[in-house]
């Protein structure tokens, strides 16, 4: 195995050629797989080539939909693009489930986003806010023309504030702005502000008289916009009466009510289990944001952070019962954009919009909230009531029996055999054993 220089230079076959020799053994069928994955369509396989450095092939996913996702009082098909077995599933059901019931309401909290230069300053704070506060017009003037268009579409720097860090840190300050973005994530964007910020900052400290000399020489430390959102958050909910909560085996409403209440407060006050709760909804949100070209570890990471805002890490979606009313929701952080990104080129992902009425930030933030929200119910529904393995690996025996390299036929008789027990890894390769040797007559077996 061997270090290259100048990797990203090379042709894409050579990149290809090399990585096989190097690290592949001359095989030739890892060189056929590269090469099978690429689109037949020269100019879509270009967008995709274009898109990172060193691409060389592309990488599938399962892109599904979810239908029946009425979300206030208008239908919606949720495109997903994920590659665990239940979640699309798991979401198609609790979406048909809550559509029968008055479906989803979500409303945007707000969208504000926000960024910081952040700076090292050796001098008096009390002079740096007044020199601040004299010149804080300058940012605006001097960003004028990165903010042009973004003002057309109603969005723009909203705000921008000194922030005294030093009792955390010490000389540490920041410029922090907020922004808004219209129907932009807007990353550039608020990143081209913050940097002429500094710049702004830099020039107008060395030419002014409030501030001493030797203090006027800032160290900019960075520039860089959050991917923390707290501003900018989308409310999702169901409720209906207790009594509506039917069709739970073996479980009364009241007791799904009460048992998934339970498991709500676990998840609020347990660290562990608000860990894998949250990792539920965001099954349904990360697969929605990829197939609409969104940053999903950007709204993971605000999402993390927002479950610990009150000093411990916790459940993201929360319940009510009151009145006999089941009220069950979520508040999350969500900076989504429906232009710019990837949103305009990958051919998949215009679909995903197209699905979706071609819809706005605002519109999609509800969407994708609608799809964790359903997931997470869907999860903790399975999880009071019938344990989450049998829909789990119902949905998974198709990737056992793939593992097996099972015939079309007797994948048939095995999905048949399997309406009506529990899978598992032993049972399966079990059955599969059998019906490959001939000794067991499926049908007589059901
Ligand atoms: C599996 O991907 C997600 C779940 O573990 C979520 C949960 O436990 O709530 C089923």
């Amino acid at each position: 195995m061997k270090s290259v220089k100048g990797f990203s230079k090379l042709s894409k076959e050579a990149k290809i050629e090399w990585l096989v020799k190097e690290y592949l053994d001359n095989d030739q069928e890892a060189y056929n797989i590269i090469h099978s994955y690429w689109h037949d369509d020269k100019d879509v396989q270009k967008i995709h080539d274009e898109f990172i450095e060193n691409a060389l092939t592309n990488f599938y996913m399962p892109y599904g939909i979810a239908p029946n996702f009425l979300i206030n009082d208008r239908l919606f098909c949720v495109p997903m693009a994920i590659e665990e077995s239940s979640v699309v599933a798991a979401a198609a059901k609790s979406a048909t489930y809550w559509m029968n019931r008055g479906g989803f309401k979500a409303k945007v909290i707000s969208t504000l986003k926000n960024g910081q230069v952040h700076f090292a300053y050796y001098g008096d704070y009390d002079k740096l806010l007044k020199f601040f506060n004299r010149v804080k017009y300058k940012f605006f003037e001097d960003t004028e023309n990165i903010t042009e268009n973004m003002r057309k579409r109603g969005g723009g720097i909203r705000d921008i504030q000194i922030i005294n860090k030093t009792f955390e840190e010490p000389n540490y300050y920041q410029l922090n702005a907020t922004f808004e973005t219209s129907d932009a994530m807007g990353a550039n964007f608020i990143n081209s502000c913050l940097e002429q910020f500094s710049e702004t900052l830099k020039r107008e400290l060395l030419m002014t008289t409030e501030i001493e000399d030797e203090y006027k020489d800032i160290i900019v430390i960075m520039c860089i916009l959050s991917n923390y959102t707290p501003e900018c958050i989308v409310h999702c909910e169901v409720r209906c009466p207790i009594e509506d909560l039917t069709g739970f085996e073996g479980v009364s409403p009241e007791l799904f009510a009460k048992k998934f209440e339970q498991a709500i407060h676990v998840a609020r006050i347990e660290p562990y289990r608000a860990t894998t709760h949250n990792k539920g909804i965001f099954n349904g949100i990360d697969a929605v944001i990829l197939a609409t070209g969104n940053d999903f570890r950007a709204v993971e990471a605000s999402g993390h952070t927002y479950a610990s805002r009150t000093g411990q890490y916790r459940s993201l979606t929360d319940v009510n019962i009151e009145n006999g009313t089941f009220h069950f929701y979520i508040d999350i952080p969500m900076s989504l954009g429906t232009v710019g990104g990837i949103t305009t080129l990958h051919p998949m992902v215009k679909l995903s919009h197209k699905i979706l009425g071609n819809p706005s930030a605002s519109e999609l933030m509800m969407v994708t909230a609608a799809a964790g929200l359903a997931q997470n119910f869907g999860a903790v529904s399975s999880l009071v009531t019938t344990g989450i393995q049998r829909g789990h690996m119902k949905m998974h025996l198709l990737n056992i029996l793939n593992q097996l390299e099972a015939t079309d036929d007797e994948k048939n008789q095995i999905v048949s055999y399997f309406k009506s027990r529990v899978v598992t890894f032993p049972a399966v390769t079990e059955i599969f054993g059998k019906i490959r040797k001939g000794t067991v007559d499926i049908n007589s077996k059901q």
